[in-house]
């Protein structure tokens, strides 16, 4: 999760603790050091804390040299180990390599590794990539052409930065849709996740296009493709303060994980089709003779979850004709549930600790139903004890408010939606891979959304007097009212309602009264009633004074009339809308409570993970 590299004539090890201290922020599970020593790597890594690896260097020093890597681990493949945590060596020890992402054909590399006779030292994906260096060393390039050479046969996203023993002043690094700056100084450089690891030593910052190498040394940097052609970085000077830098410029880190939403969404999505084009997910556990006999699927959530699986329900009965019931963590158990062997029981948590979803999954469990988890911190006590899991790559999620984390749990429940549907054969190959081609071009629609951040921002500051906020949707779009309903209680701490648009006239509709703000979630024009019937609920509101604030596709002119204000979303099916469409609702709020003067990142009485029933 955090990255540094450093050459220069100051002891590298003090600049690379010093800098992963202050990558600590990213949230990490273990941390490791890696120093180039007279032809010799010395390398140290511990699970757990900075203070576990800090201690284990003053019991035995590690020498006083001007070359190293260090990393913060947050455990993606194998749990947060000694043995899993970064640098990883090669087997002849002269490279040392730490990563962040995911390489995507890590299993193929590492039985083709295998079968040449490499034993590995960890579960980790990195690990292949050390033992490639080497491979490439021992034909005798150097390490920037080694580098080059291995991220061409590498897919999937990563930022992989490495030492070799024998050139003991440069340090080489690649990324391809992962973070990394190189920060610029005099007779020293270095790298890093983000400009926080260097801040204190230089705000002299460049940075890198996908795809490309870079190579520090003492007095020079160079960058270049990774088919060799040179390239140039962009420098440019960091003019925040530390707090702002760790927060990569923004005001909080909510906001920072707002934006990133298409990087967190992209990565959940890594590496889940097969050669085959099938749809695989490796850490399921579950067999397909298993899911096979499902023949009703529970999913119990707590808060923002609750409303993920909320979206589940809609995909997976449409595309696999299982029926789902949705139930909140906190009142599944006392409910006395109706559970048997052909239960599949979803338990959705971003922090896999929630101890309401705890209990709930162990009682399912007594009940000999299966549980499948989707989570988004490996190693947490949820997907520990659950059957299988599917993990999101949010990266660690720090503003209390939920919302990286929501929109990688929706892609899971979409994934696991269409596995199912393939597993039990209820679509057909080429719809499952379609739905997929869609999904993947979903970083790119949310990337629209947030590139409107401004228009959002503009009306959240003219809601600061407003007392009441309703939200409606319809359909998928019916769990994005209630999530932006509850992100506005949660950091405006104003009273906020999502409804159902249909259940609107049934009585919520006495509420309206002049000036209320409704935000209308609308949805995308289909040949069911669905968005006409929407419209109708919004000329209602409309007819008794509501203000509507519409959120509709690209090109629907039919809303104009009826929408005081409008903010358009990119086109897309039904139910992959909630994606996109919950992310004006989360500017909207951050902003609100910016306007407002909230902690956003820790609001009142509230906890990221609540470990208490
Ligand atoms: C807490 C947080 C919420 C979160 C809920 C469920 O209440 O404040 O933001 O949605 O827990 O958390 P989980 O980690 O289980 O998804």
């Amino acid at each position: 999760c955090g990255i540094v590299g450093y050459v220069g004539d100051k002891p590298a090890e003090g600049v690379v603790i010093e800098g992963l201290r202050r990558l600590e922020y990213r949230g990490y599970d273990s941390a490791g050091i890696a120093l180039v020593e007279a032809g010799s790597i010395v390398s140290d890594k511990r699970a757990g804390k900075l203070a576990n690896l800090e201690k284990a260097i003053a019991e035995s020093p590690l020498p006083q040299v001007t070359t190293g890597i260090g990393h913060t681990r947050w455990a993606t493949h194998g749990p947060p180990t000694d043995r899993n945590a970064h640098p990883h060596l090669g087997r002849a020890r002269r490279v040392a390599l730490v990563h962040n992402g995911i390489i995507e054909n890590f299993a193929e590399l590492r039985g083709r590794l295998e079968s040449e006779g490499v034993e590995m030292a960890s579960d980790t994906d990195t690990e292949i990539a050390a033992h490639l260096l080497e491979e490439q060393l021992e034909t005798g390039v150097d390490l920037t052409v080694a580098m080059q050479n291995v991220c061409r046969g590498l897919h999937g996203a990563f930022t992989l930065v490495a030492i070799d023993a024998h050139d003991p002043d440069r340090v080489v690094a690649a990324r391809r849709n992962s973070p990394l700056v190189v920060g610029i100084g005099e007779g020293e450089n270095f790298l890093g996740s983000d400009v926080a690891a260097f801040i204190e030593h230089t705000r002299e910052a460049m940075e890198l296009d996908q795809d490309q190498v870079v190579t520090i040394t003492r007095d020079g940097v160079s960058v270049s493709g990774f088919d060799g052609t040179p390239a140039e970085g962009r420098r440019y000077h960091v003019d925040w303060d530390l707090s702002a830098a760790e927060k990569d410029g923004h005001d909080w880190f909510m906001r920072k994980e707002i934006f990133e939403q298409p990087r967190a969404v992209a990565d959940s999505l890594l590496g889940r089709r097969g050669t085959d084009g099938l749809l695989q997910l490796d850490e399921m556990r579950l067999s397909d003779q298993d899911l096979r006999d499902v023949d009703k699927i529970i999913i119990i959530a707590a808060g923002t979850s609750f409303y993920a699986g909320m979206v589940a329900k809609y995909a997976i009965e449409h595309w696999c004709r299982i029926p789902v019931e949705v139930e909140l963590a906190s009142e599944f158990r006392y409910r006395d549930p109706i559970l048997t062997s052909d239960t599949l029981v979803v338990a959705i948590s971003q922090s896999g600790e929630t101890a309401d979803t705890l209990q709930a999954i162990r009682h399912a469990r007594e009940q000999r139903s299966k549980v499948l988890s989707i989570c988004n911190t490996n190693g947490s006590t949820i997907p520990r004890e659950s059957d299988g899991v599917i993990y999101t790559h949010a990266g660690p999620e720090i503003g209390v408010a939920s919302t990286k984390g929501f929109l990688t749990q929706l892609v899971a429940c979409y994934l696991l939606a269409l596995y199912l549907a393939q597993v039990k054969g209820t679509r057909y190959g080429d719809e499952i891979s379609q739905v997929m081609d869609q999904l993947d071009q979903m970083p790119d629609h949310i990337q629209t959304v947030l590139d409107k951040a401004e228009q959002v921002y503009g009306l959240a500051r003219d809601h600061v007097g407003s007392r009441s906020v309703l939200f409606l949707g319809r359909h998928a779009g019916y769990p994005v009212a209630l999530e932006g309903a509850l992100k506005l209680k949660e950091i405006a701490y104003l009273h906020a309602e999502g409804f159902a648009a249909g259940e609107l006239k049934h009585g919520p509709i006495a509420l309206v009264e002049e000036g209320l703000p409704i935000l209308c979630v609308v949805p995308p024009r289909g040949r069911d009633q669905l968005h006409d019937k929407m419209i109708s609920g919004i000329q209602e509101v409309r007819a008794r004074g509501a203000r509507t604030l519409c959120l509709a596709e690209e090109g629907d002119t039919t809303i104009v009339p009826y929408a005081d204000v409008l903010i358009t979303l990119p086109q897309v099916p039904v139910l992959l809308q909630p994606l996109v469409a919950v992310v004006p609702l989360q500017l909207f709020a951050c902003e609100l409570a910016t306007q407002l003067g909230h902690d956003v990142d820790q609001p009142r009485n509230l906890a990221k993970s609540v470990t208490v029933e």
